[in-house]
């Protein structure tokens, strides 16, 4: 039997940093998708070969005692994938032979995220060992094996994403996650063309929430008031109220200097160009930015972005979690 499952990526939109200790943030998914195939066999190795768009596929090759093993630490090209069978041989007791095929998005704009990867690793055994997991099992495992693979640097939400797809509201590192019922939103999405770690920039942000708390945990409060009326405003539709929460949230992100040069320039260009709202999405320093427009300025938003040296990709938002494709 061969199952395949596939996984959505994440556009964060409200919250992003404040998430990571706890206070919630909204999140939407990009029909940017990656998916793991997986095949039962005899061979008693465990192979997995990733693989890009247009290139050639390499292999890893694991005995079944080196995968359950839990001192084991992964090559990094497959460190999500092998921990993911990991956690799931040792919790479900299951052992097999496996070959398995990852397939991750032919760019890294930041919105494919190694939690999708994750989440369908684990869809797919599910599938095979026919565990029948609930989503909310899905969500538990996938994030135990983030936090195991990023050493605790995680909050979970792109987990959420990859699972439930749609539109998240995700709070208290994953205790509560609402999936809302909500007309799709229509953003412009744009990659600044940089890319840093997101990991170095939580650790930034965490070193100054602890050199500065009584500054930093008031911020993080108007976060979570900012994410609440967003979510108000985005079941209403009320693309002005959207585009003043996105530009206060930039201003706090900007304080917790995560905002640079290169999402600065298209965030102010498309505010200039007509634009109701315009921030970052994500850990900040690159990556991508966002903004909303009302029909009549959106073509010179869009223009205004791009002459602001950012690729303005053409996703679909508030797509479908994950699920089995075979
Ligand atoms: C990164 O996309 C979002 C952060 O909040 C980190 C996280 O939540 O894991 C900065």
């Amino acid at each position: 039997m061969i199952v395949t499952a596939s996984a959505p990526g994440k556009l964060m939109l409200f919250g992003e940093h404040a998430v990571v200790y706890g206070y919630p943030c909204l999140v939407t998914t990009v029909d940017l998708r990656v998916s793991t195939t997986i095949e039962r066999t005899q061979s008693g190795t465990i192979d997995i070969a990733p693989s890009l768009p247009g290139e050639a596929e390499q292999h890893y090759l694991f005995t079944l005692d080196e995968i359950v093993q839990s001192n084991v630490i992964f090559p990094k090209a497959v460190s999500f994938v092998a921990s993911a069978i990991a956690h799931f041989f040792r919790r479900y007791n299951v052992r097999s032979g496996l070959h398995i095929m990852t397939t991750g998005l032919a760019k890294n704009y930041g919105l494919g995220s190694s939690s999708a990867i994750t989440v369908a690793t684990i869809a797919a055994l599910n599938a095979l060992f026919n565990v029948q997991l609930s989503s909310r099992e899905i969500f538990d495992l996938a994030f135990a094996v983030v936090l195991d693979v990023q050493r605790g640097t995680a909050s979970g939400f792109d987990v959420a994403a990859a699972v439930y797809g749609g539109t998240v509201y995700y709070s208290k590192r994953g205790d509560i996650i609402e999936p809302l019922e909500l007309p799709a939103p229509s953003f412009i999405v744009g990659y600044s063309g940089e890319k840093v770690s997101t990991t170095d920039y939580v650790e930034q942000v965490r070193r100054l929430y602890q050199q500065m708390p009584t500054l930093i945990e008031p911020i993080f409060a108007l976060m979570t008031t900012i994410v609440e009326q967003a979510r108000l405003a985005l079941h209403a539709g009320d693309h002005a109220e959207i585009g003043r929460l996105m530009n206060i949230n930039q201003g706090l992100l900007d304080s917790l200097g995560v905002n640079t040069l290169s999402l600065a320039r298209p965030i102010f260009a498309a505010r200039d160009a007509g634009a109701l709202g315009a921030k970052l999405s994500g850990a900040g320093g690159g990556d991508c930015m966002f903004a909303i427009a009302d029909d009549d300025a959106r073509g010179a938003v869009i223009t205004a972005m791009q002459s602001a040296g950012c690729e303005v990709l053409d996703v679909a938002l508030h797509t479908d979690g994950v699920c089995i494709d075979t």
